[in-house]
């Protein structure tokens, strides 16, 4: 495996065990931690992260990136976002990285990712990345968030340790990119790969509903829209609502 990996068949989230371990004892960098079932699986803004036993791809891993500044955080969900989107592309086409970093086939949910980063000072010095991606599970009971699976989508059942194993393998190259410095090739494949890239659709924002089209994310994560009225609004995350 191309990296450290700990399996373990339930936790109540991997994101959890992770942070413990990590608190414990020395752990190395891109340890992975893969479970079988959570029983409180966490997702972004205090919501729950359904997956049924043995069908899905839960696993969390750590970075500990010593010299970035926070505001690069979000560089962190550009090359983990680009590392899932590709691996996904190889099965199926129409795969899209929902900004700030939700995975999407078409319309529908694939992939929550959710970090949690420590930092010292103004620097990340802990980032932990957890991900839940719909590997094989046939049905869905909730509908939020528009949830799909890769066997709803093609079919077939997949082997959710070689996408695992294929998914460490291109967050380890994009990763080495990123501390080389290498940011613009990372940027420019996140824009080029975003969900709603072409066209006019609609958002809410605390003011209500609008039609506006993708001008760019920037380099620090906001989101920059353009209105009908070519009224320029740039978001960060949580401030906007895609509808
Ligand atoms: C989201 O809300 O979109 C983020 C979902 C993240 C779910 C994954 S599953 C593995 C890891 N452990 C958790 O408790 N959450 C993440």
């Amino acid at each position: 495996f191309p990296v450290p990996l700990i399996h373990i068949s339930e936790t109540n989230s991997t994101n959890n065990y992770l942070q413990t371990l990590c608190a414990r004892q020395k752990v190395g960098e891109l340890t992975t931690v893969v479970a079988d079932f959570q029983t409180s699986g966490r997702g972004q803004r205090g919501n729950s992260w359904e997956s049924e036993p043995l069908k899905n791809l839960l696993f969390s891993f750590v970075l500990f990136p010593v010299f970035w500044e926070a505001r690069c955080q979000f560089l962190i969900s550009q090359i983990i976002s680009l590392a899932i989107k590709e691996e996904l592309s190889t099965y199926t086409e129409d795969i899209s990285i929902k900004w700030p970093n939700d995975i999407y086939w078409k319309e529908k949910k694939i992939c929550g990712i959710l970090i949690e980063n420590d930092l010292m000072g103004r620097n990340i010095c802990q980032s932990i990345a957890g991900i839940g991606i719909n590997i094989n599970q046939e049905e869905f009971y909730s509908p939020a968030p528009n949830p799909v699976s890769l066997y709803q989508i093609t079919g077939k059942r997949h082997d959710v340790f070689k996408i695992l194993k294929n998914i460490m393998i291109r967050v380890q190259s994009y990763y080495a990119k990123l501390q080389k410095g290498d940011i613009t090739q990372i940027t420019n494949q996140y824009e080029k790969s975003l969900f709603r890239k072409e066209g006019m659709h609609r958002y809410k924002d605390i003011d209500g509903e609008f039609l506006a089209r993708i001008i760019c994310v920037e380099p620090e994560g906001r989101l920059i829209l353009e209105d009908e009225k070519q009224v320029r609004r740039a978001y960060m995350f949580k401030e906007v609502e895609y509808l």
